[in-house]
């Protein structure tokens, strides 16, 4: 039969990519640069099969919503036409993490998606063609194909770049759940509205190549302040495109806050860590492993905070028959 399987973890882009290029071919207009995560996985399985009347898609156990469900089918229609295949297919989800939670589970969930079905569509796809399709499903779904630490380079189509395996750094990412539920503007949404209405956007789409460099730079010198100075303007950079559309976009919650002035605070007196946000109102952390387990024991401690995770540097996708 024609069945595949992927898991892909997802990922935390330290510079961030926030508009598109093209909404239609959802080509990102900034580059971006991330670190793939061990413990946050999605598994999918998908079966083309004769007898479906229409794309199916089961996520956590459940029929998938019907957005959900057709926007996976959309993203399968671009598999059908590079394989020649006609049939539909079923598509079987697993998330190890709440799925709308806003913890990235487009990025890992896209990759998957796109790794399984082109493997059960019988296409080996080169490595940058694979790229590409999987940045069609989330701008930030083809980081996910690489482990460690990965920069997203858009230019007619997109390709990801290992900038260091997930080995090379003993770093960690303590993730902070700030809020329950999902997200109130999703992330396409909101870039579309920076896009058209921040004042900031032209200087931001300007300074990105800049804060890029930087990043690159700091994980090339093995330099956990110069990465997590830059993680943090990239950050707020980012949200400040965000406050600045009309009507404005916040992300945050109280918890948000009140855990990035602990983290401030904290690092003030030498417990050192550095933020970032993404569409959402979680807390990431990046810290040296050594660090990580007191940074959570005072985030959790912090009102608001739901639950803290310590992640570590992860592989990239995995394909089984
Ligand atoms: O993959 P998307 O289109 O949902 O966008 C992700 C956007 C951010 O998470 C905010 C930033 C990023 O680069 O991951």
């Amino acid at each position: 039969m024609a069945t595949a399987q992927a898991t892909a973890r997802t990922n935390i882009a330290l510079v961030k990519y926030w508009g598109k290029a093209d909404l239609d071919a959802n080509l990102p207009a900034v580059g971006s640069l991330s670190m793939t995560l061990d413990g946050l996985w999605t598994t999918t399985r998908v079966s083309f099969e004769p007898d479906l009347a229409r794309d199916e898609l089961q996520l956590d156990d459940q029929p998938a919503p019907e957005p959900a469900r057709q926007r996976a089918s959309r993203f399968l229609d671009l598999v059908r036409q590079q394989s020649g295949r006609t049939e539909r297919a079923r598509v079987v989800s697993t998330n190890s993490f709440p799925t709308a939670a806003g913890l990235a589970s487009s990025a890992s969930g896209f990759c998957a998606l796109a790794a399984a079905a082109t493997r059960a569509a019988g296409i080996d796809l080169p490595a940058p063609d694979l790229a590409d399709l999987t940045r069609r499903g989330s701008g930030s779904a083809p980081r996910s194909l690489l482990g460690g630490f990965v920069e997203l380079r858009p230019g007619d189509g997109c390709q990801v770049v290992q900038v260091a395996p997930a080995d090379y750094w003993d770093l960690r990412l303590v993730i902070a759940l700030c809020a329950d539920g999902p997200k109130a503007v999703g992330s396409t949404e909101g870039m579309e509205r920076s896009r058209r209405t921040s004042p900031y956007y032209d200087r931001w789409i300007d300074d990105h190549p800049a804060d890029l460099d930087r990043a690159r730079r700091a994980i090339a010198e093995r330099e956990l302040p110069a990465l997590g100075r830059a993680a943090e303007a990239s950050c707020f950079k980012m949200h400040a495109l965000a406050m600045s559309s009309d009507p404005p976009l916040i992300y945050f919650q109280p918890a948000t806050l009140a855990a990035v002035q602990r983290v401030w605070h904290l690092r003030a007196e030498g417990l050192v860590g550095y933020v970032t946000i993404d569409a959402g109102p979680h807390v990431k952390v990046l810290c040296a492993a050594a660090d990580a387990e007191a940074l959570a024991a005072e985030l959790g401690r912090v009102d608001g905070v739901r639950r803290v995770m310590i992640q570590a540097p992860g592989p990239g996708v995995e394909v089984a028959a």
